[in-house]
């Protein structure tokens, strides 16, 4: 069968951002953490439909991401994305992640992947 679905996250520190998310965060307040899901992949038997299980997974993702910080008020998730990974940025447009920086193609050196913002306000 194997697996059909994986994700990683990390809590981020934010003075270590680099500059452009610096300034999109600037905002940050007490009780307020920022996540990075660093990675998500569906096994290619499982991709399309719609995005079913992407969704599924990305949902999943979020959820544990909230369990992981029981204490937050606020919760910043970062996320980037290669500017040619289409099927990436239609699955984060559709939980209404936020595009704050665009990736570039080559031969701009590190520069081809772009930062998402999802801000999630879990019930106190
Ligand atoms: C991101 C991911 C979970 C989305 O799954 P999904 O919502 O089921 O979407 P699909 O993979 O079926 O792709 C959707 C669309 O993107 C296109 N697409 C998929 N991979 C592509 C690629 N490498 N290059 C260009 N287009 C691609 C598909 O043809 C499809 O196009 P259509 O909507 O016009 O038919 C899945 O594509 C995946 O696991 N990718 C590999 C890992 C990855 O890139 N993770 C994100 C960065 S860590």
């Amino acid at each position: 069968m194997g697996i059909a679905a994986a994700y990683t996250h990390q809590r981020l520190d934010p003075t270590t951002f680099p500059p452009q998310l610096a300034l999109a965060l600037d905002f940050m307040g007490a009780g307020e953490v920022v996540r990075e899901l660093c990675f998500l992949a569906v096994a290619t038997r499982n991709r399309g439909k719609e995005g079913a299980l992407a969704d599924e997974a990305v949902t999943e993702a979020l959820y544990d991401i909230i369990d992981c910080e029981p204490e937050a008020e606020r919760i910043y998730v970062l996320g980037q994305v290669d500017y040619n990974n289409k099927a990436s940025m239609q699955m984060l447009d559709r939980f209404n992640f936020r595009q704050l920086t665009q990736g570039v193609p080559p031969p701009r050196g590190d520069q081809r992947l772009g930062w998402w913002l999802h801000i999630i306000d879990p019930p106190q």
